[in-house]
């Protein structure tokens, strides 16, 4: 089968043999596969595969199963399906855990599907504990840095929809009224303004989502209101940073990181279940879509990966097989 490799730091189109699921595996035909931060710090040689894993890129795709490695689930053999995976999306056909497949939503074109396992774990499993306190909490105010990324446009309508949040969020300006239409209630320049002082002066936030990192990290604790807590998922612009560790204590603030890729495989089959239980209704009825800005065929990932590391795009960018 075709498969993306990478060779000296490219990506290249490449003739590896077919993989054959596992007991406890299905085998999907790819329709397409959704592009990652983290594939393009593979290809950078920053990111390597986790053991078990194909050696190409992709942690996301949709398709068709097409065979399953166990009579437990040959019911699905034929079944529109998308999927969390560790690696080895960019390629034909993928083997995956039948724990971490979700079934294509309702209304949602099967290469669009692609865009959402990766954007709807990491969200949930980053903001599912706000769920209950904003029972009790009314609209709280949440910061997402990065509101146009391919986490961004899943995190802004699952804040809106699902934790009934007011929505912050930072992004170019030019995107302002697409984020608006996502359930962004303010649109901050990242560029031009001072997030943490408007979101001072508006009572702090209650949890902030970020990627930044180091360069982040004195603002975030500043915008963050009393007990709020700050999830750091990407360092984008660094790791290391001082701060001041007395607002934790006085604010009793929380700083948490995870990345989804490195959980044991049974958090991930958890978290995809609760995806499919909280997260996937809403998206069957149209509240939550995935949000495409650019497609592009899988033997043009390297393109892909130029246009993810140039910045300046809307929503997630596909990879699709024909
Ligand atoms: N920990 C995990 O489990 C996990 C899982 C998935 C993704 N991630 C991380 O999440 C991040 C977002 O991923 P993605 O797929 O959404 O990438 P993406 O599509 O490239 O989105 C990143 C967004 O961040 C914006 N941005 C750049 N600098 C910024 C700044 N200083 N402040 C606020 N926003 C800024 C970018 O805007 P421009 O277009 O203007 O550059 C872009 O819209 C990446 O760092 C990725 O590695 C982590």
């Amino acid at each position: 089968m075709l498969a993306l490799t990478v060779a000296d730091g490219n990506l290249v189109p490449d003739t590896v043999p077919d993989p054959e699921p596992g007991p406890e595996e299905v085998l999907i035909e790819v329709a397409a596969a959704g592009v990652n931060r983290a594939d393009l710090l593979q290809v950078a040689g920053h990111y390597p595969p986790p053991a078990g894993a194909p050696a190409w890129p992709g942690l996301e795709v949709a398709g068709t199963i097409v065979a399953v490695g166990g009579d437990d689930n040959s019911s699905l053999v034929g079944t529109e399906v998308c999927a969390l995976l560790p690696g080895g999306g960019y390629a034909e056909l993928v083997t995956v855990d039948a724990g971490l497949v979700l079934p294509r939503p309702e209304g949602v074109e099967l290469v669009e599907a692609a865009a959402l396992p990766e954007a709807a774990a990491t969200v949930h499993s980053n903001l599912s504990y706000l769920i209950s306190p904003i029972v009790e909490e009314f609209s709280p105010k949440v910061l997402l840095h990065g509101g146009a990324g391919g986490i961004g446009t899943f995190a802004l309508q699952y804040a809106k929809r699902i934790l009934g949040a007011e929505v912050w969020t930072t992004a170019r300006a030019q995107f302002t009224e697409d984020l608006e239409a996502l359930g962004a209630d303010r649109v901050l320049d990242y560029r031009e303004d001072d997030f943490a002082a408007e979101m001072r002066a508006a009572g702090g936030a209650r949890a902030v989502l970020d990627h930044i990192g180091a360069a982040n990290l004195e603002d975030n604790l500043k915008a963050l209101g009393v007990d709020g807590q700050l999830n750091i998922i990407g360092l984008q612009k660094g790791r290391t940073a001082e701060i001041d560790l007395g607002t934790l204590l006085a604010k009793r603030q929380k700083i948490t990181g995870t990345t989804l890729r490195s959980r044991p495989i049974e958090q991930r089959r958890q978290i995809v279940g609760e995806v499919f239980e909280r997260v996937w209704p809403v998206v069957d009825d149209g509240l939550i879509k995935p949000v495409v800005g650019t497609r592009l065929p899988l033997k043009q990932a390297a393109e892909a990966h130029s246009i993810m590391q140039a910045g300046g795009h809307l929503g997630k960018i596909v990879l699709t097989a024909a």
